[in-house]
């Protein structure tokens, strides 16, 4: 048995301002009070990306009236909270900023400890949240930020078995819906349209397969995409609804290939250190995506390993999984003081080069 701990948790590294309570109880469970998320996308919409100015100055809006909302959702106020957890990075800064600096206010205002969290922790972290996982687990996050492996051996603890060395998948999904005329996020609706495409029309690659290890890329894939679009539309004329879906399938079928053989590879290495109860879990809203979700969930069978995609609201930013890497962190006795310092990058595994990709949702290491 331990203590209970509730925590607010506060996010604002890209472009979702988050507050969030949530109760650590003393048998070790979690329990989200409240779970708010203000979104910028129409902000950001007529620019093709995030504008970082833009972004700073909505979270600097948005931040004290979400946390407000969070506790009057949760029907707690701050003399009920044991500490304050808010991302100190990686992430755009002035984002960063903004709630570092809202944080520092209440946490000073209501006398309570202030705990910084890396926003990957968040991520990585939220296995446990949801479900209690136990170290070391496998963690793949592939969104539109971020694309790396993790193996979680403890809150502080995380060894990095390889990551994209340009854009993220995410990203990908966007840029290739954005070359065929299909709306933002593309992610889904390449998704969508992919059902109805043939994955063998195009003979699109599969960057770094030939290489050893756990790196991926995703940016020539999607010039390969450009290139055979342009292929069509020199011989055509332009593209048909089925040329679309074929280019669709063909991208979204190299993707998955490329992070199902990197996942084999990165579950070879996790399951040589003999974990009791070998789990792989995904976050990020490209494993949204049913075709990754099921090739990633058929190479876990046949490892005999437990296979776990949280919740998408909990797999995409949100501050529910700060709160919980802040408990986290707290717990093991870790804190921070006024000093905390907002950090535009911060790689969760300090042994482990720096990834060189840096997509348009700020640092990825
Ligand atoms: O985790 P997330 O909400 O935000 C960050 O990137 O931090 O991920 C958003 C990304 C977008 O690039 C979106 O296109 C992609 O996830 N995405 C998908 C799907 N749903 C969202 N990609 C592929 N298939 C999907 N179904
Ligand atoms: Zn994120």
């Amino acid at each position: 048995m331990t203590k209970a701990l509730t925590f607010l948790g506060i996010e604002s590294s890209c472009d979702d301002t988050a507050a969030a309570i949530v109760r650590r109880g003393p048998d070790g469970r979690a329990e989200i009070l409240a779970n708010v998320v203000a979104g910028q996308a129409e902000l950001h919409a007529a620019f093709g990306g995030v504008v970082p100015e833009i972004a700073a100055r909505a979270h600097a809006e948005k931040l004290d009236i979400c946390v407000e909302e969070a506790l009057t959702a949760s029907g707690l106020d701050l003399s009920d909270l044991d500490g304050i957890a808010v991302t100190a990075g990686p992430g755009l800064i002035g984002g960063v900023l903004s709630g570092v600096m809202c944080a520092k206010g209440i946490a000073a205002g209501a006398g309570l400890p202030l705990v910084g969290v890396n926003h990957l922790a968040g991520h990585a972290l939220t296995p446990r949240l949801t479900d209690g996982v136990a170290f070391p687990y496998l963690m793949l996050l592939v969104s539109g930020g971020h694309c790396q492996f993790l193996i979680a051996s403890g809150p502080e603890s995380y060894t990095r078995l390889g990551g994209t060395i340009d854009d993220a998948p995410g990203e990908a999904f966007d840029k290739v819906a954005r070359l065929i005329g299909l709306p933002q996020p593309g992610g889904p609706h390449v998704e969508a349209e992919a059902k109805s495409g043939n994955d063998r029309t195009f003979s699109l690659p599969r960057p770094l397969l030939d290489r050893p290890g756990c790196d991926m890329s995703f940016s020539g894939l999607k010039t390969a995409v450009l290139r055979a679009r342009d292929g069509v539309v020199a011989e055509k004329g332009g593209l048909t609804r089925q040329d679309r879906a074929d280019l669709c399938a063909s991208f979204q079928a190299a993707v998955c290939d490329v992070l199902t053989e990197k996942s084999r590879r990165a579950l070879e290495t996790y399951l040589a250190e003999a974990p009791a109860t070998p789990t792989f879990a995904v976050a990020g809203g490209v494993s949204a995506n049913a075709a990754i979700r099921s090739a990633l969930e058929a190479l876990c069978e046949s490892q005999g390993v437990r296979f776990l995609a949280p919740p998408l609201k909990l797999c995409t930013d949100n501050a529910a999984m700060i709160a919980w890497a802040g408990i986290e962190r707290f717990a093991s006795g870790a804190a921070d003081d006024m000093a905390l310092a907002a950090r535009p990058r911060w790689p969760l595994d300090n042994r482990s080069p720096a990834l060189l990709g840096s997509g348009k949702k700020g640092a990825k290491a």
